[in-house]
């Protein structure tokens, strides 16, 4: 699609304003130096090319065919087409599955039409491509744009071109645009693939509204986040998790969660608005990947500073500090008013000299990685010798990235234009530039991953939970009863008290007998999610009697309580002793597939929410940073004296869970909680199993 030597333009109009015009015209008037072939029944030529009455009569072999004749006659277009052998159709006619139930049935039509032929479907319902390089705009969208090295993705055509107009203004120059449209065939995650082995592209951005392959895109995502940056802005963030969840896992992680997981685990860098998306490409079309991610401010006004260093540390990054060289020289040839310190406050009758010694003396400085100059305009500011010279210094200095945030209106007109012709980004503020950088350190980190990464495996016991998973869905149940989710932890490797399910009382008592006495009574239903909250559960149970009568007292209660619950009978279980109580559990995603969740566990999971999230499978490391980013983290590393967890084993059992997620795919839930953690060495008891099938899996 990106090369091709001949385009085929199925509904080229001789109307002016029709968009079977205007795309042949885009195509003309971008300097596309192949042949133009137009398809029309009614004419003999059109805007100087001649045109067919049907792809079936073009002279030669073409590559690829945009097509916009009205919906109806889609079908018989493709059909030309896959018979002359072309690779690729752009359908930018709309009236497809957005229109409803008709339109989908023909989208289906088009799709099987071009599978049968191995032609690539871009669309339907686009605005088309632009290749600059190419040159080739194959689109209907207002403008051209100048060629650069951001590949933009959109899935809305409208958002798509209103960017390109923008963005002529802001002089972004662009290597391809792609609109999606309806995504039939080809997605984001064919694009990204494909551009991250397109020498003009260094930077891909995408706009989408959803990801169609989830775990296709996580592959390719970060395969290409190793060669150059992703950034993505997905829309649709305030979706809320509603799905009717019966765990806690299902009910905290909304679909977000994962689109979140999904590019933390591929590197993809997220961005939350157009504004973002934009500004983090300019500082990556045009800047290194910083060696070192500490920042040296430049400022001739105090405030700004403040607010870029506040913003520093909103990000989490680092201001440098300054060698002691740097604070000689800085002292020596600065005036005594001036802030050596960072950030460098040259003050607001500055010069472009004093600007100068404060710009050289950092970048020489090797403790700096970053460099951030934010100038506003004074009376006696040189913002044209500034930028200037700190064009020049950018070229003595290229491995350090330069950003620069120009603060004011009119006075700077020329310095931005300055600017943008030495590849130096400029922000109208400070916070913006300095989101920008974070954006380079986060990718700075990107990079540092391994580029294979271990999955373990684990022996599993897996004909057995096979068997048991069976034997649920014959029972007509989506919910495993205790004493079955923990024979599939066990199965798993995942280590859980003793538990088994007794019908009768001579059966517990029995039971009680051979697990060993403290054990805990717990009522054994399929409808009784939160036993706890009916009386279901008998804890500290010391003696025969002691369990006849909680097995008694719990029966009791779920009758009183859930009169129409399934009771299969009570569970015995093995107390086990106190230690620190974490959840774990997962949520499958349509898209991304198993969701694990780590936190701190208990019965306020809900209202504490300090949980993290990841996608199965992971690695040890995933597991761990996991862990890293709640608050139990610190509890786990010992507070007050007390001795440091079993974090290893927690490790461990996240990355069991994951292995059962990814083997059985109609476990759609599952909840530990509490899953009890001891003290390093002693390991982990998965104490509260919930798991919840889907029997049309
Ligand atoms: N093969 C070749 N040419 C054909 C054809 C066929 N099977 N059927 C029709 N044509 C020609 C027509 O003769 C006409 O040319 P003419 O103006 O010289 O007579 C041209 O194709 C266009 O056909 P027309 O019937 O006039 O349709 P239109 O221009 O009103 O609309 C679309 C066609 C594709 C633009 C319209 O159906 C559409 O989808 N518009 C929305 C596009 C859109 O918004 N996309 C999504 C953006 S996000």
């Amino acid at each position: 699609m990106f090369n091709p030597s001949r385009v085929v333009v199925a509904g080229a109009s001789r109307t002016r304003d029709k968009i079977g015009y205007e795309v042949l015209r885009s195509i003309i008037e971008s300097g596309f130096r192949g042949d133009i072939y137009p398809i029309n029944p009614k004419a003999d030529k059109i805007l100087g090319h001649k045109s067919y009455p049907n792809v079936s009569e073009i002279p030669d072999h073409a590559d690829l065919a945009v097509v916009v004749v009205p919906a109806e006659s889609t079908l018989e277009v493709a059909e030309n087409c896959g018979e002359r052998n072309i690779h690729g159709l752009i359908t930018i006619t709309a009236g497809f599955k957005e229109v409803g139930p008709d339109g989908a049935e023909l989208e289906e039509e088009l799709l099987k039409i071009c599978k049968r032929y191995r032609m690539g479907l871009l669309g339907p319902n686009c605005v088309g491509m632009i290749d600059t390089y190419s040159p080739l705009n194959a689109s209907f969208a207002p403008c051209m744009p100048t060629q650069g090295d951001i590949a933009f993705i959109s899935q809305s055509g409208a958002l798509g071109t209103a960017i390109l107009e923008w963005s002529a203004k802001e002089r972004i120059g662009f290597s391809k645009f792609i609109s999606l449209g309806n995504k039939a065939d080809l997605d984001e995650t064919d694009f990204i693939d494909a551009l991250s082995r397109d020498p003009r592209t260094s930077v891909i951005l995408a706009y989408v509204e959803n990801i169609k392959r989830g775990r296709e895109f996580i592959k390719v995502a970060r395969k290409t986040t190793l060669k150059k940056p992703v950034v993505l802005l997905k829309s649709g963030v305030s979706e809320s998790g509603a799905r009717a969840a019966s765990s806690h896992t299902g009910s905290i992680a909304g679909r977000d969660v994962s689109y979140n997981s999904a590019f933390k685990q591929s590197g993809v860098l997220r961005a939350n608005s157009i504004e973002e998306l934009f500004d983090y490409a300019m500082v990556f079309s045009t800047q290194p990947v910083p060696r070192n991610d500490r920042i040296a401010i430049v400022t001739n006004a105090g405030g700004p500073g403040i607010i870029a260093t506040d913003a520093c540390e909103s990000y989490g990054l680092k201001l440098a500090s300054f060698g002691i060289d740097t604070i000689e020289k800085l002292g020596r040839d600065l005036p005594s008013n001036a802030s050596i310190y960072n950030p460098v406050d040259v003050i607001g009758d500055a010069k472009a000299d004093r600007f100068e010694v404060a710009l050289d003396t950092i970048m020489e400085d090797e403790n700096v990685g970053i460099v951030l100059l934010i100038m506003t305009p004074q009376i006696v500011t040189e913002p044209k010798k500034t930028v200037r010279m700190l064009s020049e210094l950018h070229q003595h200095f290229p491995e350090k990235p330069i950003v620069t945030s120009l603060m004011g209106g009119d006075s700077f007109y020329e310095s931005l234009n300055i600017l943008s012709s030495h590849h130096i980004p400029c922000y109208p503020f400070a916070d913006r530039a300095v989101t920008s950088i974070s954006a380079l350190v986060r990718y700075a980190r990107v990079l540092e991953r391994p580029g294979k990464l271990i999955f373990p495996r684990y022996d599993a016991n897996k004909p057995f939970v096979r068997r048991v998973l069976k034997k649920v869905a014959k029972d007509d149940r989506n919910v495993l009863l205790g004493h079955e989710t923990t024979a599939i932890a066990k199965a798993y490797g995942i280590n859980v008290p003793p538990t088994k399910l007794a019908t009768t009382q001579e059966e517990a008592i029995e039971m009680a007998d051979e697990i060993g006495y403290p054990v805990t009574v717990k009522i054994s239903s399929p409808n009784i999610i939160h036993k706890t909250d009916i009386g279901g559960v008998k804890v500290g149970l010391s003696s025969p009697d002691e369990v006849k009568n909680a097995r008694s007292e719990v029966l009791v209660n779920a009758r009183r309580l859930v009169p129409t619950a399934d009771v299969y009978g009570v569970e015995i279980q093995k107390m086990i002793p106190k230690g620190l109580e974490l959840i774990l559990g997962m949520s499958r995603d349509p898209q991304f597939g198993p969701l694990i969740m780590f936190g701190l566990g208990g019965i306020y999971v809900n209202f504490l929410r300090d949980v993290s999230f990841r996608l199965a499978p992971m690695t040890e490391e995933t597991a761990f940073e996991m862990m890293q980013e709640t608050k139990a983290y610190t509890l786990l590393r010992g507070v007050r004296g007390e001795s440091e967890y079993d974090m290893d084993a927690v490790v461990d059992t996240i990355l069991r869970i994951s292995q059962l997620s990814l083997e059985f795919k109609e476990l759609i839930e599952m909840d530990i909680n509490p899953i009890v953690v001891y003290s390093k060495g002693d390991g982990v008891s998965a104490l509260d199993v919930k798991m919840t099938i889907d029997r049309e899996v």
